[in-house]
């Protein structure tokens, strides 16, 4: 009887696998314990014949004995690991999760590729502003609704965050000379109530060319471009009259809604078109403004908001989300 308690504590000896710290607790107190199955085999020696006591109680010892050796070197070794695990630098790393892009860098990225490959270089300017860039050079009379406290976030009497990316466009004007080839993204900012369609700050992207002779067919023939590459071959375009301080004539451009193909659906509210950019021709007196002769010169100008596109082209309908920093969101653009 005692002989296989023993046997049976020796085999599981044989085979014990400590990988944690909490198995090396669990061994100490299954085998080390003075309650142990271990040490209370030492009661039973006095039971056991005189003539076998001896060669049992050796047993018993060396059992210990065994136990004890496998649980100093384990502990050991948990302890050499740990102070390696903190000065060895030699070690593997952890390894690295993978971030992903934002969406609206996605999509910001992707506009910028097709107009570079469309002959546009790329600029940007300050997010702060002055009046003269932000609205004065563009056109904006004085009383303007746009330069009212309640749409723009001014910063002091003559500063504000800047309403649009086309500040950028008097800034291109006036450092350099025509011919002038931009696309120009960036952070803007209005004093909106923030809601599933309007925050108080979103991306757009503004271009521009100015050159001799340039009509609003050559505008039209490079959005077209860019609207195949961005959304797909088959789209068509639709400019609708608008009006824009700095554009005459202005317009506002459609797309036959890549959803649905023009037949109608929710994102296109069932008119078979969407709404992607404002665009016009720059007015003579906006490159008056900027020492450009508008006798010699024409030009076009153009803006699209970044979150519109990526609204529309990954059917997100809350323009919050892209601004929650939320992992679940984020994480479907990896
Ligand atoms: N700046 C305009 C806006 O924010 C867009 C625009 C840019 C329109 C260039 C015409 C030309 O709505």
């Amino acid at each position: 009887m005692l002989e296989d308690k023993i046997n049976k504590i020796k085999s599981e000896l044989d085979v014990i696998n400590i990988k944690t710290y909490e198995d090396l607790e669990l061994f100490k107190l299954n085998y080390l314990t003075k309650k142990s199955e271990l040490s209370l085999l030492f009661n039973f020696i006095k039971e056991v014949s005189p003539e076998l006591r001896k060669e049992i109680g050796f047993k018993i010892n060396n059992l210990k004995n065994i136990a004890e050796s496998i649980f100093e070197t384990n502990k050991l070794l948990f302890e050499v690991n740990q102070t390696f695990s903190l000065n060895d630098s030699t070690l593997p790393s952890n390894g690295f999760n993978n971030g992903s892009k934002h969406p609206l860098s996605i999509i910001q990225n992707q506009i910028i590729e097709i107009f570079q490959k469309l002959g546009f270089s790329l600029s940007d300017g300050p997010e702060i502003e002055d009046d003269w860039h932000n609205f004065s050079a563009l056109n904006f009379p004085e009383n303007h609704p746009a330069r009212d406290m309640q749409d723009t976030f001014f910063i002091s009497e003559e500063h504000a965050l800047r309403t649009h990316t086309s500040s950028v466009q008097v800034r291109i004007m006036e450092s350099e000379k025509p011919p002038l080839r931009y696309i120009m993204p960036g952070r803007v900012y209005r004093n909106e109530a923030v809601s599933a369609r309007a925050n108080c700050f979103f991306h757009q992207v503004e271009g521009i060319y100015i050159d001799k002779n340039v009509s609003f067919a050559d505008l039209k023939l490079v959005l077209f471009e860019f609207t195949k590459q961005m959304f797909n071959k088959d789209v068509k375009l639709r400019f609708r009259p608008s009006y824009f301080p700095f554009t005459e004539p202005s317009a506002e451009m459609d797309i036959t809604c890549f959803i649905c193909s023009g037949s109608g659906c929710n994102i296109c509210k069932h008119s078979g078109w969407v709404e992607i950019m404002g665009c016009g021709m720059i007015d003579p007196s906006v490159l008056e403004n900027n020492n450009i002769d508008s006798n010699k010169y024409s030009g076009y100008a153009f803006g699209m908001g970044i979150e519109r596109i990526a609204m529309l082209k990954y059917q997100i309908n809350d323009l919050r989300l892209f601004f929650d920093n939320d992992l679940r969101m984020l994480k479907q653009f990896s």
